[in-house]
């Protein structure tokens, strides 16, 4: 038979194609190991129809890759999880702390302390290109009153990972790795009470909220030390490809490359992080909604590659597993991003938490695999408990 749709997200499955013919008795293993039970078929299609010559067979992309996200990339890790967690939670909280002095220097004097950020973006380099694994699902636990400067932190680790994903060198790496830092500086000048407001903005409120563009740009201009990148990152990061952004309503390529990662980090962090009004969204779903509006907001292939950059189950992802338990990802397997290591935490059938128990699902005589993505909100489970660890 020919299958027209496999019915699931493109995330769901690890075949190459969404459309493909069943030709041999392993695609339909495959299918019925990642819990599909349901495809639509062709029926003027398939290997019963002598004149259907353009067929594709579906085990060509088996366990390869995603449809449309093509080569995974080979990230080298040069510490072991454990080793860089305990560096990389003393470095966010430096770092948040740090972006907390920059907002209150410039509140104070108007002015960004350059010296301040150097060592700071070094620093985040080193840690993400030691093992990405650590500092990344840190980044996202949020608490509610440092949000501002924690997604300052957070957006930067992520463009790190975008960059080198990229294979930028080094010194383009620091430079973008600034502008994200430093992507929403202008917001150290627009008051608490918009900035921290637990609701919907009135439509002037929205006007001076996103003045916080121009205002960070008329910061960067005054400081020295800051290159055209870094500035144009603050500049476009709200600018979307089909022109539906502020504040030049700029299109396609009139965004600088470096400004549409920049737009992508900072919507990814925005919106998998916990608000007062609303929830993050699971990092599975918020790539795939990504890619979604890419093509009227990003560029696709830059969305697809930071999804290779950061996997389909980002670290710190709760998932649910085949055997009915419930994981948290902690390290990407580099060439299979669909079978990364989990901390299985809870049993779903006995709704009872385990004793943690870390299982690399790439491992040959691992049974388990991810059926899925779960929220910790529905599931009642405090992601601060059991990520990180
Ligand atoms: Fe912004």
């Amino acid at each position: 038979m020919f299958i027209h749709d496999l019915d699931c997200g493109w995330m769901d499955h690890p075949f190459l194609r969404n459309q493909f013919a069943v030709n041999h008795v392993e695609i339909i293993q495959k299918l019925q190991q990642y819990g599909i039970r349901e495809v639509y078929i062709d029926a003027s299609r398939g290997l019963d129809v002598p004149d259907d010559l353009d067929i594709h067979d579906g085990r060509e992309g088996v366990e390869v890759e995603p449809d449309g996200i093509g080569q995974e990339i080979t990230v080298l890790k040069t510490a072991t999880l454990q080793e860089e967690m305990a560096r990389a939670r003393t470095l966010q909280k430096e770092a948040t702390q740090i972006v907390h002095n920059i907002f209150t220097d410039i509140r104070l004097s108007g002015q960004i302390k350059v010296e301040l950020v150097e060592p700071l973006v070094e620093q985040m380099i080193d840690s993400i290109f030691r093992n990405q694994d650590a500092l990344l699902p840190l980044c996202r636990l949020k608490d509610h009153d440092d949000y501002t400067f924690q997604h300052s932190v957070s957006t930067c680790a992520l463009m790190i990972a975008l960059a080198r994903g990229l294979d930028m060198p080094r010194d383009a790496i620091r430079e973008v790795a600034t502008g994200a830092l430093l992507h929403d500086v202008g917001k150290a000048v627009i008051p608490d009470e918009i900035l921290k407001k637990p609701g919907q903005l009135t439509e002037d409120e929205v006007v001076c909220m996103q003045s916080h563009v121009e205002q960070g740009v008329t910061l960067l201009q005054k400081t020295p030390g800051i290159g055209n990148i870094a500035l144009d990152i603050v500049s476009q990061h709200h600018e979307r490809i089909d022109g539906s952004g502020y504040p030049n309503k700029l299109k396609g390529d009139e965004i600088q490359l470096h400004s549409q990662m920049g737009g992508i980090v900072d919507v990814y962090d925005a919106i998998t992080s916990d608000r007062p009004y609303h929830k993050g969204m699971p990092p599975t779903r918020a790539l795939g909604k990504m890619l979604e509006w890419s093509q009227h907001h990003f560029k696709p292939e830059l969305v697809r590659t930071f999804i290779k950059a950061i996997g389909i189950y980002p670290s710190g992802t709760l998932v649910r597993l085949i055997s009915d338990r419930l994981a948290i990802v902690t390290e990407q397997n580099e060439e299979k991003s669909l079978l990364p290591v989990v901390r299985v935490i809870y049993n779903c059938k006995w709704q009872h938490y385990l004793e943690p128990e870390e299982i690399d699902l790439a491992k040959s005589r691992c049974q388990d695999h991810i059926v899925g993505h779960e929220s910790f909100e529905d599931w009642g489970i405090d992601p601060s408990r059991w990520c990180c660890g």
